[in-house]
């Protein structure tokens, strides 16, 4: 499990939210066995999780791959002492709470690392009910601060949902689409080329829902190997593999009652395949590691840029599984195939990065929207805005021109033109229109055309004569 945090991009920040009395996970750091031993027995009786580490090396190992909700270190240690493996910590794990544990006479320091931000602390020998009490407290801060940054979070969702820009037919369709099944429980299959919104219309629905209440959570089928998929899916009970060395929810437990969106489901094993159809069948996980079956209530949203019918078909996409993703699908539409809302985007991302760069743009240049609307934007919105980022970072004048904008949209004007041939022509006239055509394209150049035709150049000489 050791950088499935780092894989998702999230880190720690993914802390889930315990109940503050119960159900968190208290990380003590003691080079003392014996009293690191009494406090993990005291807390543990008390409902508490419990993991210990002997330095603060090995309390940043366990920061990094575990979830804590609050660390309870001693300040003087070998290796890493308590204040490096707070500063440590707020890198790392910024969401958990720090409490140090002081020897006498060494109130100075522990004030020292209150001011580094630790949350309390407390005194050798420690009384039981202080230390409970600070327990409690540091974690109901916890709690506290995980609310809100879940709330803010999901308030910057809902907002996010006015920033679906589109105007064309086929964009209102889809919006319109989004909108009407948001409010049901049904899954949804976004289809659609890489940058096309998948993502956006995603938060779009699940804001749009009822369970906009709760969060929606992200998992990217891609970024993880079979196994650390599953973990990070179902999550798994303490020893249920090595570096299991406590229980960890899962995904779908902390998206209970919200969405979980299946990013680039395509891409996800065979044998977890298996698994996911099971859940989305019985509306039950377990944990790995687990025989216990926990009910959720999850809405699943699944996105891919595969062709899942043709995957189906090949055999490497179970069809049952398909049918139970492919409830309602929304094909997102291609940039080029909405073509004025190349005007549109562009406008509305010139906003966004001259508020980002401190820029007043006031637009573009002819030049440049003509060279925009004529390129086939094969990345899509993601390609599009981009550019535009660049050309409002690059730009000197008070207008995005064309020379600002990246060169394979401006070489890529000519890229859609096409040869217009009726049937009832040779193969050998075909042949030197088309060649003719990519000549004209390659602006005369027989080495690119050569290139693109997929031949020697010398047989475009030979051909031409
Ligand atoms: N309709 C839209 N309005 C505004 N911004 C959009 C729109 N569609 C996409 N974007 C922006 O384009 C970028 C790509 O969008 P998104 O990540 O949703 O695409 P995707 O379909 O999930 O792509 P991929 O398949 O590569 O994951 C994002 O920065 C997103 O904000
Ligand atoms: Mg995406």
């Amino acid at each position: 499990m050791n950088n499935n945090a780092d894989l998702q991009g999230q880190g720690p920040g993914r802390t889930s939210i315990p109940e503050p009395e119960h159900d968190a996970t208290i990380l003590v750091v003691d080079d003392e066995p014996e009293l690191s031993r009494a406090l993990s027995k005291l807390l543990g009786r008390n409902g508490y999780h419990v993991l210990t580490a002997g330095n603060g090396e090995e309390g940043l190992a366990i920061l990094r791959r575990e979830e804590i909700h609050l660390v309870l270190s001693d300040l003087q240690m070998p290796r890493m002492g308590g204040l490096d493996l707070l500063k440590a910590a707020q890198v790392v794990a910024p969401n958990t709470e720090f409490v140090i544990i002081t020897g006498h006479g060494t109130i100075e320091t522990a004030v020292g690392a209150m001011r580094a931000g630790a949350y309390d602390f407390i005194e050798k020998p420690f009384s039981i009910n202080t230390t409970l009490k600070v327990v409690r407290k540091a974690l109901e801060k916890q709690h506290l601060i995980a609310e809100n940054r879940d709330l803010r979070k999901r308030l910057a969702e809902i907002q996010g949902v006015n920033e679906i820009i589109g105007n064309s037919d086929v964009m209102r369709q889809a919006i319109d689409t989004a909108r009407q099944v948001a409010g049901s429980s049904a899954t949804i299959l976004l289809t659609g080329e890489s940058g096309t919104g998948k993502e956006v219309f995603a938060t779009a629905i699940h804001g749009w829902s009822d369970r906009a209440k709760r969060t929606m959570v992200r998992v990217s089928c891609a970024a993880l190997p079979e196994n650390l998929l599953e973990a990070e899916l179902f999550g798994y009970e303490k020893g249920a593999f090595t570096g299991a060395v406590a229980r960890r929810k899962g995904r779908f437990e902390a998206a209970n009652r919200g969405t979980l969106f299946l990013d680039e489901v395509g891409e996800m094993s065979q044998t977890t395949q298996v698994k996911l159809l099971r859940v989305l069948q019985e509306n039950v996980i377990e944990r790995l590691g687990g025989n216990e079956p926990i009910p959720v209530d999850v809405r699943i949203i699944a996105a891919t840029n595969s062709d899942l019918p043709v995957m189906v078909a090949e055999g490497s996409f179970r069809e049952d599984l398909f049918y139970r993703l492919n409830v309602i699908n929304l094909e997102l539409p291609s940039l080029r195939s909405r073509g004025e809302d190349v005007v549109l985007l562009s406008n509305f991302f010139l906003q966004k990065y001259n508020e980002k760069n401190g820029k007043q743009l006031a637009g573009f240049t002819p030049g440049a929207l003509e060279v925009m609307a004529k390129y086939a934007w094969p990345g899509n919105v993601r390609e599009l805005e981009n550019a535009i980022e660049r050309a409002v970072v690059l730009s000197k004048d008070s207008v995005v021109d064309v020379d600002v904008l990246p060169n394979s949209v401006v070489m890529g004007r000519q890229r859609y033109d096409v040869v217009n041939i009726p049937v009832g022509t040779t193969l050998r006239d075909a042949e030197m229109q088309l060649i003719q055509a990519t000549l004209d394209s390659a602006g005369g150049d027989k080495e690119t055309a050569a290139n693109i035709l997929g031949i020697a150049s010398r047989t475009i000489y030979r051909k031409m004569q």
